[in-house]
Formats: structure tokens, C-alpha cells, sequence
């Protein structure tokens, strides 16, 4: 082992099951390993508070991923209950913009004051399922007809080239996130290393889009295979947290794996062989 700091609570597991079976059965199987869950759309939707509730009684910390996106008094409203239920990260969508951020943090805060420990409030930039060309499908690229030939005429449009678009677009959201307070972003990890540049190594980034090639030495090789699912601006986690990542969110990769506690490891072994210094 090459250094000694412990990376188990800065690695989130996304429970993306519609049952608390399975969630059992994976916490037991990475007892002693993993101590940081996220909860995200499908298990909230399917089993409610008692998930949030099942991770903390087994004394675990909770990223309560909804990615709230509403008006600034809904949001206000919907973090004060996430606060009550325990999580400890709660996110939201930046593109709500800075009145939203701003009254979800101010949520945040009170309920880090009832509940007696600070509770993260972040917000998500760019999903790292998105491309460039997605990005200006989505918001550039009015044209519906031929998206290809007029995506290279207009160079990502609005003056950005369409090469750093999404990095661009992240950069943005995350300076309305400071500018509203947060804690810190959600954001790819090709993100991660320019926006704590920019805002500081307390602006925390989290990063999901992560990925791992397994090299004929049987260990994690450092180039990622982005093109085996919907993740397209991805990592592998020694390169994420390199990158300057505070947590990395990896869910498939452990859940989808024939021994979760295997691929964890494998995972770790990654992380403490090719971490740089800086990060120790
Ligand atoms: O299985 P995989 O490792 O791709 O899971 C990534 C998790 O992180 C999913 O639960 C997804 O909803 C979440 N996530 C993401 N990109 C974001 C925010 C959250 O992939 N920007």
C-alpha cells in the first residue's frame, strides 16, 4: 500500500434498486467497506423515507440524489424534508438557478441546525451521461433537422466550440452554485480539476461517471471504456479523485458486479496505487 489515507467514506454506492432487498443484501455484503450510500430516483419512488432510514440505522451516511429542479419555494420546502429524514447530501439542478440554489441552501442550513450536523447541499451541473453533441441538441442547436451539418456550421453555437461545451456549461453552473452558496457540484471528473481551480479546494466536487477497464494484470487500467453505457464523460476512480474529486458515485460497477465485495476492492486497490501525492 502505497499510502494510508482512508478513501472508504469518500466512495458513494448508488442503490439504484426498486426494493429493499436487494439494498440489504448489498449493504451486508459491503459491511466493513462501505459507509456511504446514495439514493436516488428509483429506490425513493419505490420505497420512500424507509430507505433513507434502513442506510442511517445501519449507521451509514445517505446521499439523498433528487435532484430537486422547482420553483425556489418548493425547492426550500423539499430540502427542509430531505434534511428531516437524515441525508446527508441533498442535491439540486443548477440550471434552477441562483434564487432556487439559494433558497435550497438556506433550507439546508436550518436543517443542519434541527438535526445538529451540517448537512451538504450541492448542485448538479452537466450529467455525465451527456455528450457535447447533447448539450447542443438541447440548448444551442434550434435546427431539427439535420442536427450534424449544422452543429459544425454554427461551432457549437453562441461562440463556444463544441469540443469544451459541457465542460463549459459545467464551469457556469458551478459558479452560480458558489455564487448561491453551496457546498459544492455534482460534475464529471474531466470537470472537477478546473472548477476547484477556479473556486477553491473547499467547493466540493462529486463525481459519478465512473468507469473501470480491467488490464490483463487483472487491476484497473487508468484509460476508461466510455462506451459501454448511457455514461459518456467518464473516469476511473484513481482519475477522479486526481482530478480533485471530494467523493466519486460509482453504482453499476459494484451492483452490477457477480462479487460487490470484489469489485470494491478492486476498486480501492486502484485508488491507493495510483493516487497522487497531492491528494494524501
Ligand atoms: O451506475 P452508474 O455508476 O452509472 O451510476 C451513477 C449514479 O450517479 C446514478 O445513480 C445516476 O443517477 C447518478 N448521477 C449521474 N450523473 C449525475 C448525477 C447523478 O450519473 N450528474
Amino acid at each position: 500500500m502505497k499510502n494510508s489515507v482512508n478513501f472508504n467514506d469518500k466512495i458513494i454506492i448508488a442503490l439504484d434498486y426498486g426494493d429493499l432487498k436487494p439494498v440489504k443484501n448489498l449493504l451486508d455484503k459491503l459491511e466493513g467497506r462501505a459507509f456511504f450510500y446514495k439514493v436516488g430516483f428509483e429506490l425513493f419512488t419505490s420505497c420512500g423515507e424507509k430507505s433513507v432510514k434502513f442506510i442511517k440505522e445501519r449507521g451509514c451516511k445517505v446521499f439523498l440524489d433528487l435532484k430537486y429542479h422547482d420553483i425556489p419555494n418548493t425547492v426550500y420546502k423539499a430540502v427542509k424534508a430531505a434534511g428531516k429524514l437524515g441525508a446527508d447530501i441533498i442535491n439540486v439542478h443548477a440550471s434552477g438557478g441562483t434564487d432556487m440554489m439559494s433558497a435550497a441552501k438556506k433550507a439546508a442550513e436550518e436543517a443542519s441546525e434541527d438535526a445538529g450536523k451540517h448537512i451538504d447541499i450541492i448542485a448538479v451541473t452537466v450529467l455525465t451521461s451527456l455528450s457535447d453533441g447533447d448539450i447542443n441538441r438541447i440548448f444551442y442547436d434550434y435546427n431539427y433537422n439535420d442536427y450534424e451539418e449544422v452543429i459544425q456550421e454554427k461551432d457549437g453555437g453562441y461562440g463556444v466550440s463544441k469540443e469544451g461545451i459541457s465542460s463549459g456549461l459545467a464551469m457556469h453552473l458551478a459558479r452560480l452554485a458558489k455564487i448561491s452558496k453551496l457546498d459544492g457540484v455534482v460534475c464529471s471528473g474531466r470537470e472537477s480539476s478546473n472548477i476547484k481551480k477556479t473556486l477553491g479546494k473547499d467547493f466540493k466536487t462529486v463525481t459519478p461517471g465512473i468507469r473501470t477497464k480491467i488490464g490483463s494484470d487483472n487491476k484497473i487500467t487508468n484509460c476508461a471504456d466510455n462506451s459501454k453505457d448511457d455514461q459518456k464523460r467518464v473516469m476511473t476512480p484513481s482519475e477522479a479523485f486526481n482530478a480533485g474529486a471530494d467523493y466519486i458515485v460509482i453504482g453499476r460497477e459494484i451492483t452490477g458486479a457477480a462479487d460487490p465485495a470484489v469489485a470494491f476492492d478492486k476498486i480501492y486497490t486502484d485508488i491507493k496505487d495510483n493516487i497522487s501525492m497531492q491528494k494524501i
